[in-house]
Formats: structure tokens, C-alpha cells, sequence
């Protein structure tokens, strides 16, 4: 199971989203927040924005929809050049449907569960997704705290993928920094989002990979 960094770029200079994705060259994926303020107090970019990144960018985008009825909006983000296609599942009408649209239009299929949202109820339909992703915040805005009540949830999920078999990745998004992302990778996640983490350090790409090597630390610990 590999590690996989992707800084996103909420925390990064909407000026210069070109430059600043070539501030991240190691990253392995670029993580665009799309917000529509009914799902998040929050409103942020749409697909243009993505198409437009997606055409100039080397790294793939992970696009994370906090949305309200992505059943409709997720095709649009996959034609826009989206690699990977993340919903919400307490805003998707029907899960299932969505997931199998998204593979088919050849992204990779995300479900995101906000902090208080358990994964149990999702048991059945995970052979249907590439990723979960557990929120580390409530979704809304960058720079929020680590909420380490998050961390049996990571590994409740971690153990029912393992079980469904097939190499289905399990993200983070909030709060991870140097100083949580061990936490996270100990807990049983390999893809990690980090926003202030990453475009607030002098260097964003060596923080790349400072997390990157203080995440494999975490999964070394659980071995
Ligand atoms: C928050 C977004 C995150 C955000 C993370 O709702 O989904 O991707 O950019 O920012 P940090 O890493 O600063 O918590
Ligand atoms: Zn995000």
C-alpha cells in the first residue's frame, strides 16, 4: 500500500495556481476543494478552474466535491480532466449509482465522510469505490485543527477494507501536518491531503516529502 501526498491547493495562491503546483513537483496528486456554500459554509472553484489546472499541472488532480447533489455535478469534474472524483456521502442521493458513474467515465470513485458520519452503514458498497476518505475536520475551510477523535474511525475503515481485498485507498483531509500525519498512517491511511501544512512552508515540495517519510514512520510502527 503505497503513500500518497496531495497538497491542496486551497491553502496555495489562486494568483498562480500554475506555479504554485510546480512548487509541489513531488506530489503525487494536486487536491482541489470544490465548494458550493450549501454543502460547507464555503464557496471556492468549479470545474473550469480544474480543466484549466488539469491541462497545465504534471501531478493529477484529486478533485473533492463538497457539494450539494453531486450526483448531478460529479460527470462534469471528469470531463474537466479530474483523475479522481470525490462526493460526499451525506450529500450523494444515491452512492452507488454515482460511484459506478464515475469509474465509468474512467476517474477514480471517492466517497468523503464528514467526522461524525460512520462508515458502517457504507460496509456493503465498498468494493464500489477507489477511496474513502475520512474528513479530519468538518470540510469547509483550511488551517482547522487535527480532531484526533477521528482516529478509530480511520482504523474501523482501514479493517473493512482490508477485508473486501482489493487495493481500495484510504484518505485523510484536515489538519494533517508533521505533527499528525504518523497518527494518520499509524491508523491504517495512505493517501494524505495537507493544505497549510504544505503551502505555508518556505519549502512546499520538502515538506512533500518530510510528510511523506514521517508517514512511512507511522506505517513502519504498526508492523
Ligand atoms: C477542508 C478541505 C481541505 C483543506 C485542508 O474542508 O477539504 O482539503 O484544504 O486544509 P488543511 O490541511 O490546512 O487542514
Ligand atoms: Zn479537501
Amino acid at each position: 500500500m503505497g503513500i500518497q501526498i496531495a497538497p491542496s491547493v486551497l491553502s496555495a495562491d489562486f494568483a498562480n495556481l500554475q506555479a504554485e503546483a510546480a512548487r509541489v513537483s513531488s506530489a503525487d496528486w494536486l487536491h482541489l476543494d470544490v465548494m458550493d456554500n450549501h454543502f460547507v459554509p464555503n464557496l471556492t472553484i468549479g470545474a473550469p478552474v480544474i480543466e484549466a489546472l488539469a491541462a497545465v499541472a504534471r501531478q493529477p488532480i484529486d478533485a473533492h466535491l463538497m457539494i450539494a447533489d453531486p450526483d448531478r455535478w460529479a460527470p462534469t469534474f471528469i470531463d474537466a480532466g479530474a483523475g479522481s472524483v470525490t462526493f460526499h456521502a451525506e450529500a450523494a442521493h444515491a452512492p452507488i449509482r454515482l460511484a459506478r458513474q464515475i469509474r465509468a467515465g474512467g476517474a477514480r470513485a471517492g466517497m468523503a465522510l464528514k467526522p461524525a458520519t460512520p462508515i458502517e452503514p457504507y460496509t456493503e458498497m465498498l468494493s464500489e469505490l477507489d477511496m474513502v476518505l475520512i474528513m479530519t475536520v468538518e470540510p469547509g475551510f483550511g488551517g482547522q485543527s487535527f480532531l484526533d477523535l477521528c482516529l478509530p474511525k480511520i482504523r474501523r475503515t482501514r479493517a473493512l477494507l482490508d477485508q473486501v481485498g482489493t487495493d481500495i485507498w484510504l484518505q485523510v483531509d484536515g489538519g494533517v501536518s508533521q505533527s499528525t500525519i504518523e497518527r494518520c498512517a499509524d491508523a491504517g491511511a495512505n493517501v494524505f491531503v495537507a493544505g497549510s501544512a504544505v503551502f505555508g512552508a518556505d519549502d512546499p515540495d520538502a515538506m512533500v516529502e518530510e510528510l511523506r517519510s514521517r508517514a512511512r514512520r507511522g506505517v513502519e510502527s504498526t508492523v
